[in-house]
């Protein structure tokens, strides 16, 4: 500790802190906005596969509420690109209600989209239930997204890579943010792909069975296809749904979790023992409950408690929590 930490008075001064200078601020903003689309933001999450209802928005709205319970000195945003507006919803949101501050006016912006022309913090949502930490923001998605890939090849605004780089200028605007979660749809659509250009990870969440895991290496190959300096790394792979009996998990699925490992070993071979897979969550009744009552999983007694041998909701995705924290740092 220096003397100046000691000083009482230079504490009471340090209270009284002068109000921040915006035209400071702006330059900040314009730093970090113009780093973010050289370098990728470190700790960005793409939450992808398009297999439907595997519970991306699930992993999604949970981990990124755990990491701002877990870490309250840091800003979680979780951003909403799927026409559905799944995670909008769960926040308590109406994505019809969003008088246009959501991800698709940012992305339709135009090519001139700078910090210092937007007000980010109309964006940016707060959960409107109970039990969500202050430091977790939503950016909202837009039903009109299902439209996108139509208008553009028809409007001809943007080439598919000056696409891919709006989708990189929009989530540089939120480089401020420590992590940053984006709930993909089930598809490849151009925003799908812009998207997990633009993070430096992603997360793959799977239903250990038959179905799901035939999918997986063709969705590991169709990252790969991405150029090498775009390529998001797997950040690994979140096993849900996973059924536990009294005599262990089905025969099924337990073949399906050896398929799947062998596919991530073989697609990561860098991948420490077991890394890959982030977690195996429970196929819970309470998930389904919190999830559709829009509320985070975090302060739900149900979601914490275990009547069975596998291990609770909650603790699981705790777990998942912290091995994200320790890969990105
Ligand atoms: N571990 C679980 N146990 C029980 N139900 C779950 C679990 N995880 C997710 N669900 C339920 O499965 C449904 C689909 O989940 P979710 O919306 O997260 O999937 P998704 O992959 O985002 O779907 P989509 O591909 O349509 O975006 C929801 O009703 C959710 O409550
Ligand atoms: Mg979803």
């Amino acid at each position: 500790m220096t003397k100046h930490d000691d000083n009482p008075l230079w504490k009471a001064l340090d209270k009284l802190a002068l109000p921040t200078d915006p035209s400071k601020v702006a330059q900040e903003q314009e730093k970090t906005f113009q780093a973010g689309l050289h370098d990728k933001h470190p700790r960005s999450i793409a939450v992808v596969n398009y297999k439907g209802g595997v519970g991306k928005t699930t992993a999604t709205f949970f981990l990124g509420a755990q990491i701002a319970n877990d870490e309250p000195k840091k800003k979680v945003l979780i951003v909403d690109i799927d026409a559905q507006c799944s995670l909008t919803s769960v926040f308590g949101i109406d994505p019809t209600l969003t008088d246009d501050h959501n991800v698709l006016t940012l992305l339709t912006g135009g090519k001139a989209i700078k910090p210092t022309g937007i007000h980010r913090e109309a964006y940016l949502r707060r959960g409107r239930y109970g039990g969500f930490p202050p430091n977790l923001y939503l950016l909202a998605g837009a039903l009109e997204v299902e439209d996108l890939d139509f208008e553009l090849a028809k409007e001809q605004k943007f080439t598919r890579p000056e696409f891919f780089a709006q989708c990189r200028r929009v989530l540089a605007l939120f480089h401020n943010f420590d992590y940053i979660f984006v709930d993909c749809p089930p598809n490849k659509m151009l925003l799908t792909q812009g998207m997990l250009r633009a993070c430096s990870n992603y997360l793959t969440v799977v239903i250990p069975d038959r179905v799901s895991a035939y999918g997986i290496p063709r969705l590991f190959r169709w990252v790969e296809d991405i150029p090498l300096a775009d390529r998001p790394r797997l950040l690994g792979v979140l096993i849900n749904r996973v059924i536990r009996s009294p005599s262990g998990i089905t025969e099924v699925q337990q073949n399906s979790l050896a398929a799947i490992r062998a596919t991530v070993s073989k697609h990561n071979p860098k991948c420490e023992k077991d890394r890959g897979i982030v977690g195996m969550w429970p196929n819970s009744n309470n998930v389904c409950k919190v999830y559709d009552e829009g509320k985070s999983h975090l302060g739900q007694s149900d979601i914490w408690e275990t009547r069975s041998r596998q291990q609770a909701v909650g603790d699981c995705v705790r777990d998942t929590a912290v091995k994200i924290l320790s890969v990105c740092k």
